[in-house]
């Protein structure tokens, strides 16, 4: 499974590149303006900073919610890097564009997905990547983790060859219950990556290991 981290904050990013497991990007608005990431040339010159990080592939997000302006701002991200990839609102104008985008060569993350159905739309226009929320699913008490299995088993029975990226992750369990359902990529806040370095017993035996060096060579 591939690890995406899902932040606009570069430091994080370093961060996460340099446990060297980092295969990717993703962002979002709501990411950017964390970052206090504003204005045409300002946003543009971040994805062009992260996509200078990170060799692999990094998510910009339209937001216009028109075809056209999908259109329009994917080709000029598109443009930027090598690495970039469309990421686009599953809505009926969000479809039309990753046919086009697909038609073009465009890579394309279908974003905002919560249901199979929309999986198979997305699949069905050519994304790339598909991201369904599943800590988004797990908050208004459905099973993010379920939604990960029946997409990965639809698009396996039909070979579609988007692959799942399973996003808002919220917890290290989140990611291992994602991998055991097949997913292809989790994107992940770098809290998360983190968390599954922890095991108690691994600190004990390392504890252990080094006490008993020392006790025969001082
Ligand atoms: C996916 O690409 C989104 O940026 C992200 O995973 C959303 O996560 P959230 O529900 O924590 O905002």
């Amino acid at each position: 499974m591939k690890f995406f981290i899902d932040t606009a904050n570069l430091n994080e990013i370093k961060e996460a590149e340099a446990l060297g497991i980092l295969d990717g990007v993703t962002t979002n608005p709501s990411l950017m303006a964390k970052e206090g990431i504003s204005g045409e040339q300002n946003i543009i010159n971040h994805y062009v900073a992260i996509c200078n990080l990170v060799d692999g592939p990094v998510s910009a997000e339209v937001i216009s919610v028109d075809f056209e302006g999908m259109v329009k701002e994917g080709e000029k991200f598109a443009a930027l890097h090598k690495n970039i990839v469309v990421k686009v609102p599953m809505t009926v104008d969000g479809v039309k564009a990753i046919k086009y985008f697909s038609s073009k060569g465009i890579k394309t993350n279908c974003t905002l997905v919560f249901s199979a159905g929309q999986a198979i739309l997305a699949a069905k226009a050519g994304a790339t990547m598909v991201s369904p929320f599943i800590g988004r699913i797990d908050d208004s008490n459905w099973d993010g983790v379920q939604l990960i299995e029946q997409i990965v088993h639809i698009y396996r029975t039909y070979n579609f060859k988007t692959e799942v990226l399973a996003a808002s992750i919220r917890s290290g369990l989140h990611i291992v219950k994602c991998a055991e359902a097949g997913a292809d990529i989790a994107t992940c806040p770098l809290s998360s990556i983190k968390n599954l370095f922890k095991h108690p017993l691994t600190d004990i035996g390392l504890a252990q290991f080094l006490a008993d060096y020392k006790k025969v060579n001082g």
